[in-house]
């Protein structure tokens, strides 16, 4: 199966005023589409061809595989960005995700500023993220197109912090672009369903998928 850019969950302007309809159309329609483009054209007539999006990733994840792994790892990362925040969305987690970050953090607030800097301290371009890493959260930044996918952590939500993600918005205002995305546009419904599937995964109960992760991309 080709590789294809997936649509966005939301129409272009459903994240306004956080995220304006000019900045998703340029990341999802130029930046997300250039990395599964040079994905689709690396694997080509290659034994990873018909292989999933995730796979391609997993499998490309080694130093002479360079250029394949930074495209394909930003396709899966932008994928996963865009199902990791809704119209409407951010405040307080709910569900068994809520439950974790008051025993991991102690609180909605002290999740909230290790987030906040992790995401902030990022050095350059990069992501941030929470994850489940055994049977309790962390949160993690990644540089470049670097990605938890890859590891033993199982990845519940992310956030964008190269530059293209909030210039047109915010400028160089990469602070209040994070306070957006937790405020108003996190979608926790997304991380409870990556836990919940993660967690049944350890628990080994068939998943009939092929992934603990909620977001599956071809
Ligand atoms: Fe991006």
């Amino acid at each position: 199966m080709s590789l294809t850019l997936p649509p966005l969950p939301y129409a272009l302007d459903a994240l306004e005023p956080h995220i304006s309809r000019r900045t998703l159309a340029a990341h999802h329609g130029y930046h997300h589409a250039a990395y599964v483009d040079r994905t689709r054209a690396l694997v080509r007539g290659t034994p990873l061809e018909s292989a999933s999006l995730e796979e391609i990733v997993r499998a490309s994840a080694e130093p002479r595989q360079k250029a394949l792994f930074n495209a394909a790892a930003q396709a899966w990362n932008h994928a996963f960005y865009w199902r990791s925040m809704r119209p409407g969305g951010g405040g307080d987690p709910r569900g068994e995700v809520a439950r974790l970050i008051g025993e991991r953090f102690g609180s909605q607030r002290a999740f909230s500023q290790e987030f906040v800097s992790a995401a902030s301290d990022q050095f350059g371009s990069g992501w941030a993220w929470l994850v489940l890493d055994g049977d309790r959260l962390q949160i993690i930044s990644t540089s470049n197109a670097e990605t938890p996918l890859i590891t033993s952590q199982v990845p519940l939500l992310t956030i964008d912090v190269w530059e293209h993600a909030y210039y047109l918005d915010f400028q160089q205002r990469r602070l209040d672009y994070i306070a957006a995305y937790l405020a108003h546009l996190v979608d926790w419904d997304f991380a409870n369903q990556n836990l919940s599937l993660a967690q049944r995964s350890q628990a080994r109960i068939p998943l009939h998928q092929e992934s603990a992760i909620a977001v599956q991309i071809r």
